[in-house]
């Protein structure tokens, strides 16, 4: 295979980078996904496919021709992005049905099974005639994009495009398919609500790949145990690989880092600067923050039962601190996701209501997503809580740390994807016990200078260990390695 460094990338994702507005204005995409997929396009020369993800959107890859155009990187640089645009029927049903919530709700554990999912024709002709048309409307993408490329490289992202790399492989059998999931991988058993077809279909597909990525250890071995309980087929645990049809998949593990340089370069914003006198001037003796997409899987409604808990056992706290909670609303065609943000609202009421004083507001939510704002915040925290069920990685669990300036110590779920690297420098909670949280928020708030420092900087030194380069490097040297025909070797 030719060397990877010089050729061109392929990335294929459900979101893009940006998204456009029908007047032409651009807006940057969210989530974890974008957050790493920019550093790795705006690293090195890659074309990016992602879906059209509205009218905007529709109308900008239309006026491009179908074809790539050229977006310039916030963080610098500039890669070219081509827009997919699927029927939009069939986009509802792949994107509010079957990704969200049907595949999301599997893979963290999300579904209460006593009551839901019910799978009828609706949800199986959204996987027929949703989740696989615009499959194969980005896998066509692909194909189009990689004409004429000797062994190209194609990078697919995540749990909307499973059946991506079968397409592929089927009309470029030279490709070489590397897909990366940024959300947990399931135990076995939570894959049984899907319908059989379905699911071996769907393993099939991400194992017609070369390599599969996760963000943990612990994802890798759910998904090598997937491959042996659901479909029987040879996996071999030490070397991380699972044979199929005399093929081998790799899987790997591969934690994303955040870009600390750049994060810290957005928190200097003159904005940031704005907010950061505001925050300063309301602010009480202690600032508790949480910062995450409005996803039932972040568990914001046990965060702030247990926010009601510790102000109820210490009242010496009442008026001396404020929890802030910044919730980006997503998702909002997903009718699950629209009952949750309505939920915390309720909640919040509640507890403002059961603690509150005419001059103290406990708990102060803002349903926006802005940066900057959470910037921030992220400067004067005192505690960052990150109480995730599950969760792929949890960017905000490294940002916030690299940011702050007051060593505020990180609550972080044990079921986080970061707590893997951070778990050692973090106050460990299990994310269902809330009492537990209500104790971490006190001993954090009591916590000696000393200790607060220790932690503080525990947390710096790992999140600064490695960058989005070396993320990328990582899985590169990895493609390069297995395209040479190297053996896989034991992963320790
Ligand atoms: C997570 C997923 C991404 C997704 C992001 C935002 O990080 O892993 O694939 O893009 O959430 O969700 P959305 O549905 O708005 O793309």
């Amino acid at each position: 295979m030719a060397e990877t460094a010089q050729q061109p990338l392929v990335l294929v994702s459900n979101r893009g980078p940006v998204t456009f507005d029908t007047d032409g204005s651009i807006s940057r995409g969210t989530g974890g996904l974008v957050t790493a997929l920019t550093g790795l396009a705006s690293h090195r020369r890659a074309t990016w496919i992602a879906s059209a993800m509205g009218r905007g959107d529709a109308d900008r890859a239309r006026a491009a021709g179908g074809r790539a155009f050229s977006v310039d990187s916030p963080s610098g640089g500039s890669y070219d992005v081509r827009l997919v645009v699927s029927d939009e029927v069939a986009y509802e049903r792949f994107y509010s049905i079957f990704a969200n919530p049907m595949l999301w709700f599997i893979q963290h554990y999300l579904w209460d099974q006593s009551n839901a999912p019910d799978i009828r024709s609706h949800e199986v002709e959204a996987y027929e005639y949703g989740y696989k048309l615009v499959n194969q409307d980005l896998a066509d993408a692909v194909v189009e994009e990689i004409d004429g490329a000797s062994e190209p490289v194609v990078m697919v992202h995540d749990y909307h495009l499973y059946l991506v790399p079968q397409m592929v492989r089927e009309r470029r059998p030279d490709a070489f398919l590397h897909h990366f999931v940024h959300i947990p991988w399931s135990q076995s058993d939570s894959w049984r609500v899907l319908p059989t077809k379905i699911r071996d279909e769907l393993y099939r597909g991400i194992l017609a790949n070369d390599i599969v990525g996760f963000h943990t250890r612990s994802y890798r071995r759910n998904f090598l145990q997937c491959c042996e309980d659901l479909l029987e087929l040879e996996v071999d645990h030490d070397q991380g690989v699972v044979r199929i049809d005399d093929r081998e998949v790799w899987v790997r593990a591969y934690p994303l880092p955040i870009d600390a340089k750049a994060t810290r370069a957005v928190s200097r914003r003159a904005r940031v600067r704005e907010f950061e006198d505001e925050l300063l001037r309301r602010r009480r003796d202690f600032l508790i923050l949480r910062v995450d997409r409005a996803d039932l899987s972040k568990n914001v409604l046990r965060g702030f039962s247990a926010f009601d808990l510790f102000l109820e056992q210490h009242p010496e706290f009442r008026e001396r601190v404020t929890f802030m909670a910044q919730l980006m609303p997503s998702r909002t065609d997903v009718p699950e996701y629209r009952e949750y943000l309505e939920r915390i609202e309720a909640l919040v009421a509640v507890v403002n209501h059961r603690h509150g004083t005419p001059d103290w507001m406990p708990i102060q939510l803002k349903l926006r997503d802005d940066v900057e704002e959470a910037m921030a915040a992220y400067r004067h925290y005192d505690v960052h809580i990150v109480n995730a069920m599950f969760d792929g990685m949890n960017l905000v669990a490294k940002e916030g740390p690299i940011v702050n300036e007051r060593d505020g110590v990180s609550i972080l779920s044990e079921n986080t994807g970061a707590h893997e690297e951070l778990g050692e420098f973090a106050l460990t909670v299990n994310p269902f016990d809330v009492q537990a949280l209500a104790n971490a928020i006190h001993r954090a708030l009591t916590m000696s200078v000393e200790e607060r420092e220790h932690r503080a900087e525990g947390l710096r030194g790992i999140i600064t260990l490695r960058d989005p380069g070396d993320w990328i490097d990582e899985q590169l040297a990895d493609v390069r390695r297995k395209a040479a025909g190297a053996a896989a070797v034991d992963l320790g």
